[in-house]
Order: structure tokens, then sequence, then C-alpha cells
């Protein structure tokens, strides 16, 4: 069979990534976290004292910067300059600032490039926010996951709530937020892709959505 490959686009805690492991595991699929080497890049930039709006430095250090991607069953580990971020990425203070880091066009030019890079073999799933729209603009299958802010809100509290003092409202709050950004920044905002397939999850579970992507995928090959 041929191998395609498979965007998975949608707004912060629609649960695209367990989705997208679970899907690449049932294809034998590369799964490639898009979000994860956002918040890699957040993490090292935040730790070096470079904000955001310190545009050239974030270019020269973005430049200079040896960013790897490890794909693995559990988890996909990111290194910056050989180090694991990936212990790091899903703090509250990286989840804070990531959207405003990702807003930049020296770091969206890169991590794309090396994006488009990983899905010439085929046979990858990849999520994010501007996959179906702008990364990979011909994936064979293009899904646009959503749920309502206050379902998203609640499962990234009983992801978080043992590991992080935090409460539902401020994750309803810091995913509403990020959204807005998301949706409203002037690169590669967060859209759906008119050729995507829309999947409002609110009232699914993992499995149905899984299944749901899945044979979308085997109706295409
Ligand atoms: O998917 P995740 O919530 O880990 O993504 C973290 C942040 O990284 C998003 O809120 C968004 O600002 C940014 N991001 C992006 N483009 C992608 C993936 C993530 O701008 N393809």
């Amino acid at each position: 069979l041929d191998r395609i490959n498979v965007a998975i686009d949608g707004p912060a805690g629609a649960g695209k990534s367990t989705v997208a492991r679970m899907v690449a595991q049932k294809l034998s699929y590369i799964y490639v976290d898009t979000g994860a080497m956002y918040r890699a890049v957040t993490w090292y930039l935040i730790r070096k004292g470079i904000k955001p709006e310190d545009h050239d430095n974030v270019l020269q250090t973005v430049r200079n910067m040896v960013i790897e991607l490890i794909p693995g069953q559990e988890v996909q580990r990111v290194l910056i300059n050989g180090e694991d971020a990936t212990p790091h990425i899903r703090s509250l203070q990286v989840s804070g600032l990531v959207s405003q880091y990702a807003g930049i066009e020296s770091i969206r030019t890169r991590l794309s490039h090396l994006q488009r890079e990983m899905a010439l073999v085929k046979g990858v799933v990849m999520d994010g926010r501007d996959i179906g729209t702008t990364v990979l603009p011909d994936a064979e299958v293009k899904i646009f996951m959503t749920a309502s802010v206050e379902e998203r809100a609640l499962r990234r509290y009983k992801e978080l709530k043992d590991k992080e003092q935090v409460s539902l409202e401020q994750l309803e709050n810091d995913i509403a937020q990020r959204d807005h950004l998301d949706q409203n920044r002037k690169i590669s905002p967060l859209r759906r892709a008119e050729d995507s397939i829309l999947l409002d999850t609110t009232s699914m579970d993992i499995a149905q959505v899984v299944e749901t992507i899945v044979s979308h995928c085997r109706s295409y090959v």
C-alpha cells in the first residue's frame, strides 16, 4: 500500500497529540509533534533570557540552533544544541509563553522547513496548527480537530492536576488566550484548511476519534 501523510490541526487541548500518536501506531507511521518543537525552542530561549520582542537576538540564536527530533512510541524527544528539552516543555511557564515565540517569523520558517523534510518520506502523522494549511498543504488526509474550551480545559486539567498546582479556571483562561493568539497571528494563523475534515470531539472518546481518522486514511489508500 502507498504511504500517505496525515495532517492533524486544531486548537490547544483538543487531544491532537494523544490521537495523532495512536493513529500513527495503528498505521505504523511516524508521529511528529510540531507543538513540541515550538515548545522546545521556547524553553531554550526563555532559559537564555531572550525575550520574544528581541527579534535580532532570537534570529541569531535560532539560526545557529541545532534542533533534533527523536521519534518514539511514547514520547518524541526534542534536543536543542544537544540538550534534551523534553522534560521541560509541558511546564506552565512554557505553555504560557509559547504562542508569543511561535508568532516569530524566523522561528516558524526554521521549524516548518524541518517539518517538511521529515514528511518527505511519507507515512507521517503530523499534528500542529498550520500543518494542513502551510507545512503540508498536499497531505492526503487533513483533519481539523476541535472541542469546546470547557472540554479542552477539563482534559488538560486531568493531565496536569497531579503534577502542577493549577485550577480549571486558570486552564480555561490559558487555553482561551492561546486560541486567541494562535488564530490572530500574522504568519500561519490557526485556521481550518478548506479541504480538511472537521471533527468536533467534545462528546467523543479517544478511541472513537482515532477510529474515525484511521478509517479516513484507509479509505484514501
Ligand atoms: O500543540 P501544542 O499545544 O503543544 O502547541 C503549543 C503551541 O505551539 C501552540 O499554542 C502554538 O502557539 C504553537 N504551535 C504553532 N504551530 C504548530 C504547532 C504549535 O504555532 N504547528
